[in-house]
């Protein structure tokens, strides 16, 4: 028997980002959306816990025991007293190392994909809570649509979206580390306020507003990004020349986003976003997108 979750990746409309914690890790405010972009995580029961992937970058993904649908397995089983012998299927499509949570993604299916495949019946609360163990962002990927975190990252408040907006993202050639980026904006903002979500973007959100949530988008990692991967600037410079309503580096990075006034626009920034060689692909998708779902 076998059970497939479909998962969407993620931008952060707003990362703003405070002081580094006791714990090394960042109190944020963090507005992320659910972009539709999916992995689907298909498991399958089996002798014993193993992992294979396919698609692009899939080369990259670690199948040990730290990938993060094979610790989600493993904290499942855990928790329900049995052993996690199954087999993790990921098709990827979610940028590798790109900053849209593609790896967040493939925990969060795989725990809900276990779930449905054992009949362990956990509750909502006990799978966000196991998603909080497995990363900061793991909860957003089970949620989907739009959520502000606050923490790390993995306390969630769902938040109202009053209509689709429409982007294009630009994978780059090459990752870039999460704690790396973390490290670096620490060395750029040594005094970073308390991060607060800006109730305009919030608005913006609500309405529907296109235009509005892009004058009002900011990523606080962008900076420290684009000091580790310089390119990038051209990158935004080319999708903003083609007409995007806003540019900025997804989450961690490398991976860029543009926001669109509609399809249309989206499809006309992607080609020339392909047109100028500045990135690896470009790829159009629309937001909100529902989280993980067992198809
Ligand atoms: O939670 P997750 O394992 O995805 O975080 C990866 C790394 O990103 C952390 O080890 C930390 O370096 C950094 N991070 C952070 N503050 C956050 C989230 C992540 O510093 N709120």
């Amino acid at each position: 028997m076998s059970v497939t979750v479909r998962v969407p990746a993620k931008v952060n409309v707003q990362l703003a980002v405070g002081p580094a914690r006791p714990d090394g890790f960042h109190d944020l405010a963090n507005v992320f959306l659910a972009v539709g972009l999916y992995d689907e995580v298909t498991v399958t029961e089996a002798a014993e816990l193993t992992v294979t992937c396919e698609g692009p970058g899939a080369d990259q993904v670690p199948l040990d025991r730290t990938n993060l649908a094979a610790r989600a397995a493993e904290l499942l089983a855990t928790r329900h007293g049995r052993t996690a012998d199954v087999h993790i299927h990921i098709a990827k499509d979610i940028p590798v190392a790109g900053g849209m949570a593609g790896g967040s993604a493939d925990g969060a299916g795989a725990l809900l994909a276990c779930d449905a495949l054992w009949g362990t019946g956990a509750s909502r609360a006990e799978l966000l809570d196991i998603c909080a163990e497995l990363g900061s962002d793991v909860p957003f990927s089970l949620v989907g649509g739009a959520a502000l975190g606050t923490g790390r990252g993995e306390q969630l408040r769902e938040l109202a979206v009053g209509g689709d907006f429409h982007w294009v993202f630009a994978p780059a050639d090459g990752g870039l580390s999460t704690p790396a980026v973390y490290r670096e904006f620490d060395r750029l903002t040594p005094d970073a306020p308390a991060p607060e979500a800006s109730p305009a973007l919030l608005d913006a959100l609500r309405t529907g507003d296109a235009k509005a949530l892009a004058d009002t988008m900011a990523n606080d990692l962008q900076p420290a990004a684009l000091s580790l991967f310089p390119s990038l600037t051209e990158t935004l410079a080319a999708g903003t020349d083609a007409g995007a309503l806003a540019a900025l580096v997804s989450g961690s990075g490398p991976t860029t986003a543009f926001l669109a006034q509609d399809a249309a626009s989206a499809r006309r920034i992607a080609d020339a976003l392909l047109r100028s060689g500045t990135c690896r692909t470009a790829r159009v998708a629309t937001a909100p997108a529902s989280g993980a779902t067992v198809l």
